[in-house]
């Protein structure tokens, strides 16, 4: 195997980032190609927490090159601030190591601006993560992004944000009544924070095909999940990029035989953060022990995540959508000792059972049909079998999925994991 994609098959936070960090050791380059500092990848090595929003979950890896490609929406305030974290706390990051591509779309202080005034003003609010996201993403399918290479010449720079900004005063002004930073402003700030990252900017397509061609270990960073694809998800309640593994394609600048295998990451229940329909969520004590003992807060806005059990009939869907061959099943731990467990294996709809989320179904309308499920409280000792409970778990989701699971992981530290079959 050459090339691996790691997508987020639920709703998010499923735990891309540690097993990011795990298959990134045996890799030369890690690559994120969507979304932005949406994101909040955890790593946990020893005692030491690392959240990653945009630098690349193979970071800590001193011969793994990180890339972010041209489909990642780019703040570079954000980016500042993550990159002197990770300096400080020890890891080496130069030029060497990371590479953005001169065509990233900024994300301006409009963006921002006009994401927090839509979801505390505007009709619908999807509980967004407010960093600018879905408008930077409009600007670009719009044509009027500000693109990184833009950063690096004050005059170009300030003429393009005037006529991206022209539509948005308006906006700020007449409906929203809020105040914004001048255009003259804008640019200086922004100019100013490219300089900062303007060492790390170089064309990224021809760095990856040559690596590519070279028979370099890449692996594809997915941010997200599948359920929260703008073409894909629940929309509207999803995010503005594509975050299945076809997102690879034009986000990173590869064509498709360089993708080998997806491993789709797969909380052993679901969470999701946000607003939007969620059948198999837990109201209950259950939930709430979930949560805590998950610890499910949002790694980047510090919000509680929505709890419910594993939904086998949007992990079906998600396999099918993003070409998943194999899975990794994280914080299994979480679910040890659960006296009534459940999986969510089919809905109620319309009169009828049905076993995949297929996107003409409004899940907001559909009954989850749940099915209890020997409960299992293994200790994961080293060389120890996993109970027989467990494994009746795991065999119900490959039966219903279709494809292996092939990591389990039960703890945030980088050697809570076990490997059922080898990638790389
Ligand atoms: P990501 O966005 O998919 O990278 O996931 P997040 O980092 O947002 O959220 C996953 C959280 O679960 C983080 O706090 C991880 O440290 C933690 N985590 C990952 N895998 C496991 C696991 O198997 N068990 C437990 N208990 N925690 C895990
Ligand atoms: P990682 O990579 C979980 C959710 C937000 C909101 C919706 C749209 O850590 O798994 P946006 O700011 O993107 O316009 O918000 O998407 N969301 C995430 N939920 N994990 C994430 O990233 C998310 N990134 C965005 O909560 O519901
Ligand atoms: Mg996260």
């Amino acid at each position: 195997m050459q090339t691996l994609a790691i997508i987020g098959s639920q709703w998010g936070d499923e735990g891309k980032g540690k097993i990011t960090d795990l298959l990134g050791q045996k890799c030369d380059l890690v690559v994120r190609y969507q979304g932005g500092n949406n994101a909040g990848h955890t790593i946990i090595v020893g005692n030491k927490k690392t959240v990653l929003h945009l630098i690349p979950s193979g970071i800590l890896h001193p011969h793994c090159v990180s890339l972010i490609g041209h489909g990642v929406v780019f703040d570079p305030e954000a980016f500042c601030k993550e990159l002197d974290e990770v300096v400080n706390s020890g890891v080496e990051v130069t030029p060497k190591n990371l590479k953005i591509s001169e065509n990233a779309t900024v994300i301006t202080a409009y963006n921002k601006l006009l994401d927090v005034q839509r979801e505390s003003k505007g009709p619908v609010k999807i509980g967004t993560t407010g960093r600018g996201i879905g408008p930077a993403y409009e600007d670009k399918a719009a044509r009027k992004a500000i693109k990184i290479k833009d950063l690096l010449d004050l005059e170009r720079l300030t003429k393009k944000l005037r006529q991206n900004a022209e539509e948005k005063i308006v906006l700020f002004e007449a409906k929203y009544k809020t105040e914004y930073p001048s255009v003259e402003a804008e640019a200086k700030r922004l100019f100013e924070l490219g300089e900062r990252v303007a060492p790390f900017v170089c064309d990224t397509f021809s760095y990856l095909d040559q690596a590519l061609t070279a028979n370099k270990k890449v692996l594809y960073e997915g941010a997200q999940g599948v359920l929260l694809d703008v073409d894909y998800g629940t929309y509207p309640y999803v995010t503005s990029s594509n975050t299945s593994a076809g997102g690879i394609y034009t986000g990173a600048g590869v064509s498709g035989k360089h993708l080998d295998e997806v491993l789709g990451i797969t909380k052993a229940y679901t969470t999701r953060v946000g607003e939007g329909p969620f059948p198999s969520e837990l109201f209950d004590e259950v939930g709430k022990h979930i949560q805590t003992k998950g610890n499910e807060v949002g790694a980047t806005t510090g919000r509680t995540r929505r709890c419910g059990w594993l939904d086998l009939p949007l992990l079906k869907y998600s396999v099918k959508a993003s070409n998943i061959t194999s899975l990794a099943l994280t914080k299994v731990d979480i679910l040890c000792g659960i006296d009534t467990l459940k999986i969510c294996i089919g809905y109620k709809y319309k009169g009828e059972i049905i076993d995949c989320a297929y996107p003409g179904i409004d899940l907001a309308e559909v009954e989850p049909v749940l099915k209890e499920v020997p409960p299992f409280n293994d200790t994961f000792t080293d060389g120890k079998e996993l109970s027989p409970s467990l494994k009746s778990y795991i065999e119900t989701i490959e039966q219903t999925v279709g494809i292996p699971v092939g990591i389990i992981a039960y703890g945030p530290e980088r050697s809570e994991i076990k490997f059922l079959q080898n990638y790389f």
